[in-house]
């Protein structure tokens, strides 16, 4: 039997994502209610002293934040209105890592807020998880691709830094790697997800799962049942981690 993508999405328990989709960009009251008219802010192109002269390595939360919305470390800089370093509990057991910000994200300063996002909302949802709760959201890269384009090789390389360092000050239990990117990134090999998917990897000591990317599951839905399954196998780890 074939279904359509909406009984898919129904049956995925993400039906109300879809709905979302055909309705207005600008619903929320805080959407409408921001003047289109506002001065855009300016942007803050200088890095304290501090954040400046210490590697990401070696930066604090605050550092980190100052040197990322700064950075013209690649070509990524030109285009972005500004950097979006990620989203959620900095304490977090949960890290996933996107591939990097879409126009919604590069508008509001935060990761997977457009479709995308929503489907990954409700991605966490389905194992019990929220954004901003035991859950970090961050981006291989932290401006904004133009034309939505993957990154590319150099432009991860001069972001992976800020990256690492976020692990680093996070410390979560399990890594997820949505798409190819940021599993890429992230391991630093050529990974197809196919074939990645299913196992755990080591990120520098920490448990990586990795899974498809949402905006892919979006487009082509002919993976979703591969997509439950690493659902279950992402809680599953977590939960033999913690004994249970
Ligand atoms: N896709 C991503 O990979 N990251 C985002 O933040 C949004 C869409
Ligand atoms: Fe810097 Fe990363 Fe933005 Fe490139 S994508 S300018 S390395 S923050």
């Amino acid at each position: 039997m074939t279904m359509n993508r909406e009984q898919v999405l129904h049956e995925m328990g993400l039906g109300p994502v879809w709905k979302l989709r055909v309705t207005p960009a600008a619903t929320t009251v805080e959407d409408l209610a921001a003047p289109a008219t506002a001065p855009a802010e300016p942007r803050r192109e200088t890095v304290p002293a501090i954040a400046a002269a210490a590697p990401p390595g070696a930066m604090d939360w605050d550092e980190l934040a100052a040197a990322v919305a700064a950075c013209r470390q690649c070509r990524l800089c030109e285009a972005r209105k500004q950097a979006v370093l990620g989203v959620g509990d900095i304490n977090a057991d949960w890290l996933f890592v996107g591939e990097g910000p879409g126009a919604e994200e590069d508008q509001r300063g935060e990761p997977f807020v457009g479709q995308a996002g929503k489907l990954l909302d409700n991605m966490l949802a389905a194992i019990g998880l929220k954004r901003g709760t035991d859950v970090y959201i961050a981006n291989a890269v932290k401006c904004r691709p133009p034309e939505n384009r993957t990154p590319a090789a150099d432009e991860a390389a001069a972001c992976r830094p800020y990256l690492e360092r976020q692990i680093e000050l996070i410390r979560p239990k399990l890594i997820v790697a949505l798409g190819r990117p940021a599993a890429q990134t992230l391991l630093q090999t050529e990974v197809k997800i196919a074939s990645a998917r299913g196992k755990l990897h080591d990120y520098h000591g920490i448990q990586l799962i990795v899974t498809y990317h949402p905006a892919y599951l979006l487009r082509t839905l002919l993976d979703k049942a591969k997509a439950w399954e690493d659902l279950c196998f992402m809680r599953r780890t977590m939960k033999a981690q913690k004994g249970g």
